[in-house]
């Protein structure tokens, strides 16, 4: 049987991530001790190997006690640790961790890696956020924006500010979950090309503009992201670009007091949004952070189930 990747949301079944999503609910439901019924067979001899070849503090540290709490054991690598940071290929890295381990989490510069990773894999690969996008941590939101407004499907989303890797993760879901998704970006710095051209084949509800206003307009939720993500090294010119895109306590105005604010972090207090907003009472930002804990089971138990 195939192993089960979780590389993009887009490449899944919306059944599949109806079932992930509510298995998150569940998870956090269950707490520390996770019944029986919801770890995968097996789990107790599975061992997890995570790369990173940038920093983490909530996927890191989230997918190992995720791990431990299922009942697994996890091995944490830089990637400069491994001969991949010499120049031993991808596909080789992929056939020889297959050998020892049981999934592997990696998270990389390149998107094309994982992708590789995952082509020569016979173990599940799961991406840990990538140049393009960030799937894991959608998942956490979709749990977080549940647990406040129901199901998400038919709600509307607004994204402000730059259209990148989590504004990716967020177009993919729209189009499987059923909701609205609004993104606000400068023309420069609005979602690439292959994201549009996907989501319009698939003819998700994605509206792109370049008005906060227009795209915050009775959105249910208001999320952001840092200006500058890893890997960016054009970071004045970004600042410059997406000064009129901070999330403040007008914008959150716009979209209404019932409105959530939503962000991946790490946040940066007085860019992408005030202090006011993030740490006010519409924010449920520690929310999110906690249910990449749960997310995370509730992947880590997709990816290693049987069923
Ligand atoms: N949101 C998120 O992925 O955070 P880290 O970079 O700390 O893992
Ligand atoms: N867009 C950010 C997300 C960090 C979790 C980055 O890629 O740096």
């Amino acid at each position: 049987m195939a192993p089960r990747h979780f590389i993009d949301i887009g490449d899944i079944d919306p059944a599949t991530l109806r079932r992930i999503v509510d298995a998150g609910h569940e998870m956090k439901r269950a707490g520390k001790v996770v019944p029986a019924r919801l770890r995968p067979p097996g789990i107790a001899e599975a061992v997890l190997v995570m790369i990173f070849e940038k920093p983490s503090t909530r996927t890191r540290v989230s997918f190992d006690v995720a791990m431990r709490q299922l009942g697994g054991q996890t091995i944490a690598l830089n990637h400069t640790d491994l001969q991949l940071g010499r120049g031993e290929s991808i596909a080789d890295t992929a056939r020889v961790l297959s050998r020892y381990i049981d999934a592997i989490m990696i998270r990389a510069n390149s998107h094309e890696s994982v992708v590789e990773l995952g082509r020569n894999a016979t173990v599940p690969v799961i991406n840990g956020l990538t140049d393009k996008s960030h799937p894991c941590q959608v998942i956490a939101d979709i749990m977080t924006f549940e647990e406040r407004k129901g199901p998400i499907a038919g709600h509307t989303i607004a994204w402000v500010g730059d259209g990148n890797n989590v504004a990716a993760s967020w177009a993919h879901a729209a189009s499987r979950f059923g909701f609205k998704l609004r993104i606000a970006s400068p023309a420069q710095l609005k979602p690439e090309r292959p994201v549009l051209d996907w989501v319009a084949a698939e003819g998700a509800e994605v509206l792109v503009t370049d008005d906060p206003a227009e795209a915050v307009a009775g959105a249910d939720c208001v999320v952001t992201d840092t200006w500058v993500s890893m890997g960016h090294t054009d970071a004045p010119r970004r600042k410059q670009m997406l000064g009129p895109y901070a999330v403040d306590r007008d914008l959150m105005r716009k979209a209404g007091s019932n409105a959530i604010f939503m962000h991946c972090l790490p946040a940066y207090r007085g860019n992408e949004v005030s202090a006011e907003v993030i740490d006010g009472p519409q924010s449920v930002v520690f929310d999110e952070a906690e249910n990449r804990l749960h997310a995370q089971k509730a992947i880590l138990a997709w990816c290693l189930g049987k069923d």
